[in-house]
């Protein structure tokens, strides 16, 4: 086990990677272990979503989204009783909310508007911007942070993620057939990859872990591993 000094410097962990790959339980997990802010950026696009499905806004309207970006505030809260740090669209909890089948289905057209990244991103630099941060999302080594000491990209294979995804869905009372879990993964891992606007790539000088064979500890220890090589190197 690995205990962060108070002398020892703090770094940036960006963790991109295929959608339904246990980025956000494994940055929360790093975070928790190292005593860093976790930041779970898709959470934020899922905000815009959620906000943008319930205004009735036409996201093909420049000056709908535009007018609709500023009046969203998205914040994060640690929730003690659930252990949760739980996402707030202008001060109502949408944690749940967001998570949902009919958000999850709009979430990749709605992050791939210039507009939406351009204010997600700026918020994203903003909250990371003392270090000791670790967020996680689909561009945050490429365009957030290109200069993160640490930059992990995640895969698993499509089935071992739709699973993950159809038991945390069960887990919520949300049933849902498998196969429209992998339609929606397949869908979002083209769009998210294909997308003109800061498309999911793997950077050169990240480090790809696949999680398909691994238990969530083992995953979870191979980034502390690797953020522990990074933190005495700097
Ligand atoms: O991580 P997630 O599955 O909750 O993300 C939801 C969607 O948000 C994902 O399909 C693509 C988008 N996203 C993005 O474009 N950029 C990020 N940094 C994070 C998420």
């Amino acid at each position: 086990m690995f205990y962060i000094c108070a002398q020892m410097r703090k770094i940036k962990i960006a963790i991109d990677g295929l959608s339904g790959c246990g980025k956000s339980s494994t940055a929360k997990a790093v975070a928790k272990a190292l005593a860093y802010k976790f930041i779970d950026t898709g959470a934020m696009y899922r905000a815009v979503t959620l906000y943008f499905l319930k205004n009735d806004i036409d996201w093909n309207k420049p000056e709908e989204v535009n007018n609709a970006l500023s009046s969203i505030k998205i914040d994060f809260q640690y929730n003690s009783e659930t252990a949760k740090n739980e996402t707030f669209l202008n001060e109502q909890n949408v944690e749940e909310e967001i998570r949902k089948m009919y958000v999850s289905e709009k979430v990749s057209p709605v992050s791939a508007i210039k507009a939406v990244r351009v204010a997600m991103v700026a918020q994203q630099q903003e909250m990371g911007k003392n270090r000791g941060v670790v967020m996680d999302g689909r561009d945050i080594g490429s365009v957030v942070f290109p200069d993160a000491e640490l930059k992990v990209f995640m895969t698993a294979s499509t089935e071992v993620r739709a699973e993950r995804r159809r038991l945390e869905l069960e887990s919520k009372g949300e049933r849902v057939d498998i196969n429209e879990i992998i339609e929606n993964l397949e869908s979002r891992d083209l769009q998210d990859s294909t997308r003109a606007e800061s498309p999911l790539v793997k950077v050169d000088d990240a480090i790809e872990i696949d999680t398909s064979y691994l238990q969530f500890e083992d995953q979870v220890q191979k980034v502390l591993d690797l953020a522990k090589e990074r933190i005495a190197a700097v």
